[in-house]
């Protein structure tokens, strides 16, 4: 999980920037701002929602519904607290917490250093190890009894239905579970806006092998991942895969990879593919008393399988988008903001705008919009100047839009403007589908 993070008041002018669009035009904000806000909580909205939903049926196409040997699951994000036990996370889901003896703020150990903090000549606490996932009650008893925790990652709802899948299902390994979820973790400093949260959403697969086949599925699963996010519309030089040292790797694990974005705060954690090998199933195979094997019945042979994981973030793929998308040009003398987003991912795909709100315009904008509505993303807008308007569809990424003016109603045809090259084309209303339709892919 190494990271260049800054506090948020060093965060570069781009973050800022980006934040404040966010804000603007509605893909997040900060959770219940009108009390002030809570730390590493957001909000997304109506933009936000779409892109989310855009990023994860996208993964859920790649990994699921593209592939004969994945299915899928939604398992709960309350579990038996004895998964936790096993799993290794109530013993060692800890990260190390220093304090600045003047001012009493709290830093994670390994991420003080190189901030202004530490620069000031800070004095520190020795490090303590903190606990990461946040604890609840389960039922009207509020004893040790009953306290169980948020899932600080979804995959081990997968290893712990492992059998229940197998067993209804016919896969056999090679095959993987997928799952998108919400998780939760108690950060000691979340920050760089919606990069480290205190409640986020996964995308992880866990993908379970013959043990001496790990190393080939990590090799395969690291190249799949990589290119998934160059087909989102990445730029390919600000993302690259960067191996775990030997240091960096967790005990039972074989090898591991992350792939890394360049974001304005440093090169970062998009996702991590790591190589597992039987730890969790035999952790929990010990600690029920559940028999996790298989039985290859052509081999004749036992195991407990092992796993590759690919394990990637919703809130830092849509970070990566829109930081990615994210335009400033000047255009005859005036400055544009334009996120360019790929056609697929972009939340709007065609505005209809009528020139003027007078009818007949808007009668047959709004026609326009609804004959269009089932095919793409679209959206209505009346309000405000014509320029105003494309600004605001610039700064949201909508690739297409399509302008009702005065000559419509004689020559029944509008003009498609587009967001990269700002060309005008006209076309008939009667061809205005199939016109959109040869632009967006
Ligand atoms: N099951 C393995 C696992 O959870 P991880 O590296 O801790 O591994 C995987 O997390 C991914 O989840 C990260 O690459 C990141 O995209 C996302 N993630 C983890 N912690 C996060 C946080 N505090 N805020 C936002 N996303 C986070």
């Amino acid at each position: 999980m190494a990271t260049a993070r800054l506090p948020e008041r060093e965060m570069p002018a781009i973050m800022e920037k980006l934040v404040s669009l966010a804000k603007r035009r509605g893909f997040f904000f900060q959770s219940s701002e009108i009390y002030g806000g809570l730390q590493g909580f957001w909000d997304f909205g109506p933009l936000g929602v779409t892109l989310r939903n855009n990023i994860k049926r996208a993964w859920w196409r790649s990994m699921v519904e593209l592939r004969d040997d994945v299915v899928g699951l939604d398992a709960s994000i309350i579990m038996n607290p004895k998964t936790w036990v096993a799993s290794g996370h109530v013993q060692n889901f800890t990260d190390p917490l220093v304090e600045c003896k003047k001012c009493h703020q709290r830093f994670r150990a390994d991420q003080v250093s190189g901030t202004r903090h530490a620069e000031d000549g800070g004095e520190f606490t020795e490090p303590r190890q903190f606990h990461l996932m946040f604890k609840t009650f389960v039922g009207p008893v509020e004893d040790s009894s009953a306290q169980a925790y948020l899932r600080p990652e979804t995959a081990q709802g997968i290893f712990v239905d492992f059998a229940n899948v197998l067993s209804s299902t016919r896969m056999r390994p090679p095959f993987g579970i997928a799952q998108i979820g919400k998780a939760f973790r108690n950060e000691i400093t979340p920050g760089n806006s919606i990069f480290r949260l205190r409640e986020f959403e996964q995308m992880e697969l866990e993908y379970f092998v013959p043990p001496a086949d790990e190393m080939k599925w990590l090799d395969y699963w690291k190249e799949q991942r990589l290119g998934w996010y160059l087909d989102l519309g990445i730029r390919p030089e600000k993302l690259r895969l960067r191996q775990h040292g030997k240091e960096e790797l967790a005990h039972y694990a074989k090898g591991a990879f992350d792939v890394e974005y360049e974001f304005p705060f440093g090169w970062s954690e998009l996702e991590g593919i790591a190589a597992r090998g039987d730890y969790d199933l035999t952790a929990h195979q010990r600690a029920s008393g559940r028999d996790l094997s298989y039985f290859d019945d052509v081999h004749r042979e036992r195991y407990v399988p092992h796993v590759v994981e690919p394990s990637a973030g919703v809130d830092r793929s849509m970070l990566t988008l829109m930081i990615d998308a994210y335009h400033e040009e000047e255009v005859r003398g005036e400055q544009r903001v334009v996120l360019r987003f790929s056609h697929r991912m972009a939340p709007i795909q065609v505005a209809v705008l009528p020139l003027s709100r007078k009818e007949p315009l808007t009668r047959i904008a709004s026609k326009v919009e609804h004959e269009l509505r089932p095919y793409f993303r679209t959206e209505y807008d009346d309000s405000q100047s014509i320029g105003k308007r494309y600004r605001r569809q610039d700064e949201i990424g909508t690739p297409y839009a399509v302008t009702i003016d005065f000559e419509t109603e004689t020559d029944q045809a509008a003009t498609i403007r587009s967001r990269d090259e700002m060309t005008q084309v006209r076309v008939p209303l009667a061809g205005l589908r199939e016109a959109l339709q040869e632009r967006l892919h």
